[in-house]
């Protein structure tokens, strides 16, 4: 698993070097057509107990040997405010359910087939770039809900901030209360994004890219 876990970091450092050639650019060059992520509600399933592992490496806990079951996926962005400025220093957190449909909370559904080897919550805190990035598995949907990754993005004096991702194309979504819940197409557009094969990498892999573009100017 040290390998697994040395192939993923790696991946990481050629995804900073993409940013921060983008980082070359003034910030008025693309601050236009910057759309901001709409806020979501944070759900009733953020985990009242966290994991024994909080990292970033959502498929394997501590020094487990086995994975979790779902579709890997690489999720990356980076999180920047208004002007399209990197924000450093953003605590990023991610929660999901496993491929049974099970949160890691008390109040889950299908608690009896909780795959014991998905983390179910990350954190990652970000750099000068702005950049995070996780190891999880492509969501999957469980009754109510069309497939989401849940956010919270906490900011030094900010009250935490909270959004939903969603997997673009899927038949779902036009069916989700919340995700119909958002009005502005194009801030809807904004949390949908394409779950792809990743270049490069083992077959099935996927990867998945979501910058978050925060209404606000944090405190530094
Ligand atoms: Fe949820």
């Amino acid at each position: 698993m040290q390998t697994t876990r040395r192939h993923f970091l790696g991946r990481g450092v050629v995804g900073l070097a993409a940013v921060a050639a983008l980082g070359s650019l003034p910030s008025w060059a693309f601050a236009e057509e910057l759309v901001r992520t709409p806020r979501q509600t944070e759900g009733p399933f953020y985990p009242d107990h966290l994991p024994l592992d909080t990292d970033n490496d959502l498929l394997i806990i501590n020094d487990g040997i086995t994975s979790a079951v779902g579709e890997v996926t690489h999720l990356t962005g980076k999180i920047l405010d208004a002007t399209g400025s990197p924000i450093r220093n953003a605590l990023v957190e991610i929660w999901q359910c496993d491929a049974n449909g099970a949160y890691l909370h008390s109040g889950t559904g299908n608690d009896e087939r909780r795959d014991k080897n998905f983390q179910g919550f990350g954190r990652f805190m970000t750099g000068s770039t702005g950049e995070y990035l996780f190891r999880t598995i492509k969501p999957v949907p469980y009754p109510g809900r069309t497939p989401h990754i849940h956010y919270a993005v906490k900011l030094k004096g900010r009250d935490k901030w909270t959004t939903q991702l969603y997997i673009k194309g899927h038949s779902g979504n036009e069916k989700d209360g919340i995700w119909r819940g958002i009005k502005d197409e194009k801030q809807r557009d904004a949390v949908t994004v394409d779950f792809s094969p990743l270049s490069g990498a083992k077959a099935g892999e996927l990867a998945a890219k979501f910058d978050i573009v925060m209404g606000q100017t944090p405190e530094l």
